[in-house]
């Protein structure tokens, strides 16, 4: 059964204040919460019942105003306890007992190795004690851990510890309190044997504060680089936000059984330890950013989640959009801008766009769910995100600096809406954004096409643009957009020309501009050009939609050589190679010509340009993003023209390739910088063209580049190139890293994947093998994504095999998981929702499998809702 977000009611209780008591036990955990509640002044009078939610709980005792209740007192069902009459204002007690070993959907209080950890976000508190488990309702939280001291010597908490003791049967006992009201989302524990890396940092107004992460003992010498993001992330947030600090101490704890990136429970971080483990020998240059990124992101939440929290799930991409577009900033201010930009565009094109056009398209603010845990998606994150920095770049710097101080001026220690944000926008800059909310609750992304007319003889040149967005479920007709586009227009040398519209009294300086669409269709007339210019679109990407403009190929190699935007440089280079590639989709005998090869060859050795950025603009665009350009996906064509490419590009370019090959080799010890990373990645790709051409020499670098390299990104970047080349080499590479890492499981994730991902003919069968692999486990959502998922969304060639096996597969994998961890299962299972946009025997594959799941009788809420939605109106 759906919730509506029409249907959101002021809780009728509050709850101010929660003391919590844990005798912790994996086998059998018990759970004492005593709550001051009181009735809500601002919301209607309900029966005089009050409804706490509880699942997965045995209660043991119920008591108010310390009075032992009866069974008569109350009710008690599969997802709630409810007391028949209560007064305005009481204590309650209940005493419950949960079962942390048996949680293996990782929500609530669960076995994570030999520790326990709590996952809270967005509805798992409930399977923690009775509670309103609902982000309006904010309380100060007192918890008590007991636990037996050589198992669990560290007890965590939120807030600061006040008190620690020992007992006098083994166990110990620790004492938190935190200052700051929360909802029960952001309530966490962790007990273990644990270590702890430890630093400090003064804020800028001088407040000394504690900063630790806690990993399992081995892990230690891997928490240097997590530990300078932490700091960097916390002197920007001052700097750019004026954000500070506000407990003693900030903690993260690593674990290794994590169904998300990371939790920003206040106080205490709970991280999936992909995203806080890394030495230059285990980690990659990915995994050194994505950690960055993810340790600032749940850093940010502070403020943005926790400070200021979201009223209902409904507004999940207040915190979530926001925070994604602060750590977007802090990433570009710590990397390059302007390749930090390319990568969030490719990440939003790949996953965003599809799932606004798919059957499971929502709003940012989607109006209706039935499992929340479906809506922790690209749209409420990415598209949230650049729904943010629409305002931002509305507002200019100054401006959306004030807007947001008002924000957490305004609304600090309150639960908010989207539309509390906005209205801050609104306030800060005297703009009226009532048209820009509708990117809040309208779903699809817009398509834009515009038309160039030029007049030659009064030096006009007018754009058309018109915006079309596509029906979505639930939403078939759409209204206009308010777009903001940042454009230029360049002369014949491939400078940036002064710009006039029509009814403007004079030009303004060369650059780029900002036109604000607003109409279904609308015309933007420049006047006194001396030439007809190329426009350069859509610089740096200023809004999620899909552009439609008739450039020529030598319009598109003048952009690529000569654009100032550097993002509209690495777009016009990926239309090209787009077009190239679908051009030999439609015919594989088409000639690639001479003028394709000069552009590549002069970018290769442009040694001007940073090497990252080059790396970017000389990677062909990935085969589902290819399929997602056509009408129907073709599978095999795609592939085949992109191998043929590579193919090309290795033979005609072979000692360019392999000079830069050579060049950028590895000087000195590992360094996390975007030079260093920039020149790993051009010199990888520089290898991986090779070896698609088959270049013997190739093969030899990248043998001694497995052998040799120190560094894991090096490391990968060969083994994934000799297991894809398929001969013995790839086998014995493989075995190697085995013998060397099966014990490092991040690094074993990798093993799994490079394997899952492979293009080889045989690999659906390696997966099944790996599957009964003594390393392989289901109940690990590292190893599952690395395995089961990678080869789902990584490898479509070999998922979407034209037998069905990949879909078999996927199939049998969800209903074995879905039991076990339905967050897990139904996120696999998306995998499979786009099946209308492939051939017809695809798409009876693809909706027999789904409606197998569907039929099962106790399906979780999670996978019915994506299957059923997957199935809808089929
Ligand atoms: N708030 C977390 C983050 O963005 C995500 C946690 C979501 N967890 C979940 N089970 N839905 O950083
Ligand atoms: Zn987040």
């Amino acid at each position: 059964h759906p919730v509506f977000l029409r249907d959101y009611q002021p809780p009728e209780f509050l709850i101010d204040r929660v003391d919590l008591r844990f005798e912790l036990d994996p086998e059998r955990t018990s759970v004492e919460a005593r709550l001051q509640v009181r009735r809500n002044p601002a919301a209607t009078r309900g029966d005089g019942s009050l409804r706490l939610h509880g699942e997965q709980l045995d209660l043991e005792q119920v008591s108010m105003n310390d009075r032992l209740l009866t069974p008569a007192d109350y009710r008690v069902d599969a997802e709630s306890l409810t007391l028949l009459r209560v007064p305005d204002r009481f204590g309650l007690m209940t005493r419950v007992r949960i079962h942390p070993s048996l949680n293996t959907a990782l929500e609530g209080l669960y076995q994570s190795g030999d520790m326990l950890c709590t996952q809270c976000e967005a509805e798992g508190f409930r399977r923690i004690t009775y509670f309103l488990d609902r982000p309006d309702v904010m309380a100060c939280y007192g918890t008590t851990l007991v636990a037996d001291r050589r198992r669990f010597p560290v007890l965590l908490s939120n807030g600061n510890r006040v008190e620690s003791r020992d007992l006098p049967d083994g166990r110990h006992l620790v004492r938190w309190e935190d200052p700051f009201p929360k909802p029960s989302y952001l309530f966490a524990l962790i007990a273990g044997d644990l270590s702890a890396v430890e630093d400090g940092y003064t804020t800028a107004s001088g407040r000394a504060v504690e900063l630790k992460i806690y990993v399992e003992p081995h892990n230690l010498d891997k928490c240097d680089h997590a530990m300078r993001s932490l700091k960097k992330a916390m002197r920007w947030d001052e700097e750019r936000f004026g954000r500070e600090y506000d407990l003693d101490v900030f903690m993260i704890v690593a674990v290794s059984h994590f169904n998300m990136g990371a939790m920003e429970n206040k106080g205490l971080n709970v991280f999936n330890d992909k995203y806080v483990l890394a030495r230059p020998d285990t980690a990659t240059d990915a995994d050194f950013e994505g950690i960055e990124g993810v340790i600032a992101h749940e850093y940010f939440h502070n403020w943005t989640g926790n400070r200021i929290t979201c009223r209902d799930w409904f507004q999940l991409s207040l915190k979530e959009g926001f925070t994604v577009y602060r750590d977007q900033e802090f990433s570009a201010d710590m990397g390059s801008r302007g390749v930090k930009r390319i990568n969030d565009v490719r990440l939003l094109r790949a996953h965003q766009f599809p799932e606004d056009g798919g059957p499971m398209a929502h709003p940012v603010r989607p109006e209706s769910y039935i499992e929340i845990n479906n809506f922790y998606t690209a749209t409420v994150y990415q598209k949230g995100a650049e729904v943010v920095r629409m305002q931002a770049n509305l507002l200019g710097p100054e401006r959306f600096r004030q807007a947001t101080d008002l924000y957490f001026e305004r609304h600090d220690g309150q639960a908010v809406t989207t539309d509390d944000f906005v209205r801050c926008m609104e306030a800060a800059s005297g703009r009226d954004l009532g048209q820009f909310r509708r990117w809040y609750d309208q779903a699809g992304t817009p398509e834009l096409s515009i038309q160039a007319d030029d007049d030659a003889d009064d030096g006009t040149y007018t754009l058309t643009i018109r915006q079309h967005t596509p029906p979505t479920p639930g939403q078939p007709v759409k209204m206009p957009f308010h777009i903001p586009l940042a454009i230029g227009l360049l002369g014949p040398d491939g400078q940036d020309l002064p710009t006039r519209l029509a009814d403007e009294p004079s030009a303004t300086a060369p650059g780029t501009r900002v036109l604000e669409l607003r109409e279904a269709e609308q015309r933007f007339r420049f006047t006194g050009l001396p030439v007809r210019p190329v426009p350069s679109l859509l610089r740096g990407f200023p809004a999620p939609v899909k552009l439609r403009f008739a450039y020529s190929d030598d319009e598109l190699l003048f952009l690529m050589a000569h654009d100032s935007d550097g993002f509209n440089r690495w777009d016009a280079a990926q239309t090209l190679l787009q077009r190239l590639l679908l051009a030999l989709v439609a015919d594989p005998e088409v000639g690639i010509p001479d003028q394709f090869f000069a552009a590549f060859r002069r970018a290769l050795l442009d040694s001007s340009s940073d090497r990252a950025l080059l790396a970017e603009v000389l990677t062909l665009p990935s085969e589902s993003y290819l399929g997602d350009q056509m009408e129907v996906v073709d599978i095999d064509g795609i592939h085949h023209a992109h191998t043929m490419l590579g193919r090309h590009i290795g033979e005609r370019l072979g000692e360019d390739l392999l000079r830069v090959y050579r060049d950028n080799g590895e000087t000195g010890p590992y360094v996390f910088t975007p030079q260093a990373s920039g020149r790993r990645a051009l010199k990888n790709l520089a290898l991986g063209y090779l070896m698609w051409a088959g270049d013997a020499r190739a093969l030899g670098d990248c043998q001694s580049q497995f052998a040799a390299a120190h560094n894991m990104t090096d490391v990968m970047a060969a083994l994934r190139l000799l297991v894809d080349h398929g001969g013995a080499e790839g086998a014995q590479a493989l075995d190697e890293f085995y013998r060397r890492w099966s014990r490092e499981s991040l690094v074993l994730d990798k093993w799994f994947s490079v394997q899952a991902t492979s293009p080889r003919p045989d690999t659906l069968a390696r997966v099944i093998q790996l599957m009964g692999h003594s390393d392989f486990s289901l109940r690990n959502p590292n190893r599952v994504r690395s395995l089961v998922g990678a080869f789902c969304n990584a490898n479509p060639v070999r998922f979407h095999a034209a037998n069905g096996g990949g879909y078999r597969f996927l199939a049998d994998c969800v209903l074995e998981l879905d039991p076990l961890n339905p967050q897990i299962a139904s996120r696999l299972l998306k995998a499979m929702i786009h099946w209308r946009r492939f051939d017809h025997d695809r798409q009876t594959l693809m909706r027999a499998e789904i409606a197998r799941i569907l039929a099962i009788e106790e399906l979780s809420k999670d996978a019915f809702e994506v299957a059923s939605k997957a199935l809808e109106g089929a």
